[in-house]
């Protein structure tokens, strides 16, 4: 079996919930401390042994591209003022990727963004990282899925579990426990953002994704669903009918930066981890009358 090479970011959403930031500034371009957002996720895809990166993108997004190019002008100057450190820094994220990108040219959804990749993507199995979820584990999320793919062979969806309250912001999948491994599930079926009644378990699938290339035809097969756009969730309810699907139960902590509250969470928490800010911090926030 061939290793995973490639993997899509679909980037093309207008990111309404951070507006008025996102009126000129890319969602996924919001910084958590000093690194944008997208930056996680593509370390964690490179960690994972992905190097080749295609985005889809929309409108107003080419500064993600850009971002993971090398920029040769501000390299110059900050080779000019010495400034050694930072120029390291900006240099490794040029160099990070083989980064690529593709227009969705309608906002049809997340199913039509992977639609839209097929043509970087080929024949290939692949990997999808919504740009939304940063998860932390000393394993990446991607790594773990992985290597359940090199156990099962078909495609497999990253999950958790959530309170049941929030069942209706994901795609949520009803499972059998595959015996002798924990951790890994086979799908019997996925619902999109169902009520907390309809919902078949609370295991809800979160933003990282090992796709058999088989997921396109499904895809053309799948029809316009919640939100009037082309769900990824019914895309692999199709997938289902032609070949068995996995969830696995990634370990880590997931943080939904598409959601305020997490943003600010994901920023105090990544704060207090960093070397240079951590104590000053620290100090600050206990010195809060809460
Ligand atoms: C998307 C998917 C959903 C998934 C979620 C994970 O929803 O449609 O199935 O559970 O990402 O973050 P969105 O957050 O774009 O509404």
């Amino acid at each position: 079996m061939r290793d995973v090479r490639k993997a899509v970011i679909p980037v093309a959403g207008m990111g309404t919930r951070f507006l008025p930031a996102t009126k000129t500034i890319p969602k996924e371009m919001l910084p958590i401390v000093d690194k944008p957002a997208i930056q996680y996720v593509v370390e964690e895809a490179v960690q994972s042994g992905i190097g080749n990166i295609t985005f889809v993108t929309g409108r107003n997004k080419a500064g993600i591209e850009d971002y993971f190019d090398r920029d040769l002008n501000l390299e110059n100057q900050l080779q000019e003022k010495r400034k050694g450190e930072l120029l390291e820094i900006v240099r490794k994220i040029g160099d990070m990727i083989t980064v690529s990108s593709i227009r969705q040219k309608q906002p049809l959804g997340l199913g039509n963004a992977v639609t839209v990749a097929e043509a970087m993507v080929g024949e290939e199995t692949f990997g999808v990282f919504l740009g939304d979820d940063i998860i932390t584990h000393p394993v990446p999320c991607m790594e773990q899925l992985l290597a359940a793919h090199r156990v099962v062979k078909f495609s497999v969806v990253a999950v958790r579990k959530v309170p049941w309250e929030r069942v209706c912001r994901y795609g949520v999948v009803s499972v059998d426990p595959v015996e002798g491994k924990e951790r890994l599930f086979r799908v019997n079926d996925l619902v999109e953002k169902p009520s907390q009644e309809s919902a078949p378990s609370n295991l809800a699938v979160i933003g990282r994704f090992v796709l058999t290339p088989s997921i396109f035809d499904a895809l053309r097969r799948t029809q316009r669903g919640v939100d009037g756009e082309i769900q990824l969730t019914d895309g692999l309810c199709h997938l289902l009918e032609d070949e068995p699907l996995y969830a696995y139960q990634f370990e880590g902590t997931h943080y939904d930066v598409g959601n305020k509250l997490d943003h600010l969470i994901a920023t105090v928490e990544f704060a207090l981890q960093r070397e240079d800010l951590q104590e000053k911090f620290r100090e600050y926030l206990k010195s809060l009358k809460l």
